[in-house]
């Protein structure tokens, strides 16, 4: 007999248990998922070793399993920030009421609301619960929360609970789970397997001295899905991203840049690529004689930044001398005119297509959901009804398609 295909090699796991009595299924999740090549490493809060013990879950997992914030081996061995860091995705199974209220208001107080805080990596997270605390407002609020920031929510299943009762709160099966991080880890073949893509996103945060920075309000929402999308698509993705509050998108290479000027190396050292897409609201600006020390107030005088340029990453890729990609896609967030201006920006970039967007403020444009784009081309332009900003990348990415698949 033939196993499952390995196809989460490489990959590496951690698993937060939590504590419901669903942790008895977690062995069989993390078994599966090293039958499928995946290293899983486990981490359990004290109410999770009541239901299943440390022994247990040692046993069938790829490390030793970590359960204090507090032990001064398992912080000399790997540190919190690093369990956090080391890792493609976190699954919390089970998720507790009182876990996922945790995670949703940032609270920080065991290891593995720690690491959950800390971690860059997706979130999957499998409830289970009683269903009236399931359906209680707080936790339904606590889940929109959650998923608005990213987390994936996968159940729960309804049916028959550990209690006389029954309703939504129990978690999926162990079977469901490992579908679901296999789909967030690997990228199935698609129309653009064989592509390479780079994407900007977020603002760019240009200091004034250590301590101030001049930003701009951008979410990074839009250049995020555009990245998920192309992923998604079967490209493969670099995501440049300047500051933002949200998760790496799953499947895609991210490159972490404060400044303007650490974005442009780091779309530099991507190069080649087939596809750019510059949605980064990168500062036309930095401060010319920013302060190495944190710049004193002296009442009545006041300091005076100097502006200088910042580098244009669009305008450079598209008279770059050796790696123009083959499609190159920027961005020109208007306020009035926005067509004209956008065509503008196109032959001055030198850039295949912009999406044009107003972002007038009653738009809402800015850190908002949706997004009204013009795609704008050599042949003319097309002008997309007010959608959210995941369907704007898929629309784009399927534009995208069409040109390699062509
Ligand atoms: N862009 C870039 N690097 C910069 C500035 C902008 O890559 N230093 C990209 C953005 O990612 C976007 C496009 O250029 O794709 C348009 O940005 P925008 O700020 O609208 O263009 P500007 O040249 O700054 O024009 P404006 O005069 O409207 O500010």
């Amino acid at each position: 007999m033939t196993g499952p295909a390995p196809d989460l090699a490489g990959k590496r796991v951690l698993i937060v248990l939590t504590g419901g009595i669903a942790c008895y299924k977690v062995p069989e999740v993390i078994r599966r998922l090293k039958e499928r090549g995946a290293f899983v490493r486990a981490l359990m809060t004290e109410a999770a070793t009541r239901f299943v013990t440390p022994l247990t879950v040692g046993a069938v997992s790829s490390d030793r399993v970590y359960t204090e914030l507090w032990s001064r081996d398992e912080e000399a061995e790997v540190g919190h920030i690093r369990l956090a860091r080391d890792g493609d995705l976190v699954l919390v199974a089970p998720a507790t009421a009182h876990t996922l209220a945790k995670m949703a208001h940032g609270l920080a107080d065991d290891l593995a609301s720690t690491v959950l805080l800390a971690t860059r990596a997706p979130i999957l997270a499998a409830p289970a619960m009683n269903p009236a605390m399931w359906q209680h407002p707080a936790t339904q609020a606590n889940l929109r929360t959650l998923r608005d920031r990213g987390v994936t929510i996968i159940g729960p299943a309804s049916g028959a609970m550990a209690e006389p009762e029954t309703g939504p709160g129990r978690m999926v099966e162990p079977a469901d789970l490992v579908t679901a991080v296999t789909d967030r880890l690997v990228p199935r073949p698609g129309p653009l397997t064989g592509r390479t893509a780079i994407v900007t996103s977020g603002p760019t945060h240009e200091p004034i001295d250590p301590v101030r920075f001049i930003a701009n309000r951008s979410s990074g929402k839009q250049g995020h899905a555009i990245a998920e999308a192309l992923a998604r698509a079967g490209a493969s993705v670099t995501l440049v991203t300047g500051p933002v509050i949200l998760p790496d998108p799953p499947g895609v290479a991210c490159l972490h840049v404060e400044t303007a000027e650490q974005m442009c190396a780091a779309v530099e050292a991507a190069l080649p690529a087939d596809i750019a897409v510059c949605a980064a609201a990168v500062a036309d600006w930095r401060v010319a004689n920013a302060g190495t020390s944190k710049i004193k107030k002296v009442s009545g005088d006041l300091p005076i930044l100097e502006l200088t340029e910042n580098p244009d990453i669009l305008a450079g890729l598209g008279r770059h001398p050796t790696a123009r990609p083959t499609l190159l896609v920027g961005f020109a967030a208007e306020t009035d005119r926005v067509i004209e201006h956008a065509q503008a920006k196109r032959l001055k970039k030198r850039c295949d297509w912009i999406l044009a967007n107003d972002v007038s403020p009653e738009t809402g444009t800015f850190g908002g959901e949706h997004n009204r784009v013009h795609l704008i081309t050599a042949d003319g332009v097309e002008s997309w009804p007010q959608i959210s900003k995941s369907a704007v990348a898929s629309r784009l990415v399927a534009a995208i398609q069409a040109v390699f698949t062509a």
